[in-house]
């Protein structure tokens, strides 16, 4: 009996000898070899963060839509907070560092800011201490090439002489009056959602091509009324 008891404590002794391990080299921190990333950042468009995706610091190597590493940023409480996050003990195939969006299966979506680390040998901190969420590039990449573009083209493919493409789609939009409304409105009125064509036709059946579906998440008509809001601005 007594050799079982002592069995039992020894077995316990051994069981937190190496949790207590664990605690001390938590993943991650501390210990890791390679340089470090660190990023200071504050975001503003707020209401346009993204939910069906995650925003992330990304490393990345030759592969730039896979990331090597990546940590999951939350969501700020305020425009004012200054977001501090580290990547720690970057793997040496890292090339670039990236402020992303990526899918759930950590395939990249959208990089708001690439910083070209190179063969850096000291650890680096962002040169960068402003994101847009509601950016209007953002928008063309997430939004117009992939759901938009096919249709609204350049040249004479354009559906409704609208090109979305990039480079075309900003002069096409910014207070240019749509065709199709029957009250006059601009395809985007700056700072007025509710004046804008554009949002008419992703949020009622209004014309021909009902465009209603078009979106395959409603946060990306957010994230276009959120820029509308912001003035609309092409950055
Ligand atoms: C499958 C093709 C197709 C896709 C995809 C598509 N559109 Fe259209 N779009 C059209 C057609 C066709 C019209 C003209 C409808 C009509 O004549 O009633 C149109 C009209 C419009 C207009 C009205 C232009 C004006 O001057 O009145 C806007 C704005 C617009 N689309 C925006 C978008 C946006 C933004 C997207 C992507 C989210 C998109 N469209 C995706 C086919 C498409």
């Amino acid at each position: 009996m007594n050799k079982i008891i002592y069995k039992l404590f020894f077995a316990v002794f051994l069981l937190l000898i190496s949790c207590d391990d664990g605690d001390l080299h938590p993943e991650g921190t501390g210990e890791a070899e390679g340089l470090k990333a660190t990023m200071e950042v504050s975001f503003s468009g707020l209401k346009a963060w993204p939910s069906a995706y995650q925003m992330v610091l990304a490393a990345y190597g030759n592969d730039t839509e896979n990331p090597l590493m990546s940590k999951q940023i939350s969501v700020p409480k305020s425009e004012n907070d200054i977001v501090v996050l580290d990547l720690n003990g970057l793997p040496e195939e890292a090339r670039t560092i990236g402020i992303s969006i990526l899918t759930k299966g950590r395939k990249l979506v959208y990089n708001y800011y690439t910083y070209d680390i190179g063969n850096a040998t000291e650890d680096v901190v962002l040169p960068i201490s402003q994101i847009n969420v509601a950016s209007f590039d953002r928008i063309q990449h997430q939004v117009f090439d992939n759901y938009c573009a096919p249709c609204h083209d350049a040249g004479d493919k354009a559906a409704a002489g609208l090109s979305l493409t990039d480079g075309k789609s900003y002069m096409s939009l910014v207070k240019v009056k749509a065709n199709l409304s029957a009250t006059n409105k601009n395809r985007i009125e700056p700072g007025m959602p509710s004046q804008s064509f554009l949002v008419d036709i992703l949020t009622e059946d209004i014309v021909n091509y009902n465009h209603t579906d078009v979106l395959p998440q409603e946060e990306l008509v957010t994230l276009i009324k959120e820029w509308i809001t912001q003035g609309a601005k092409d950055n």
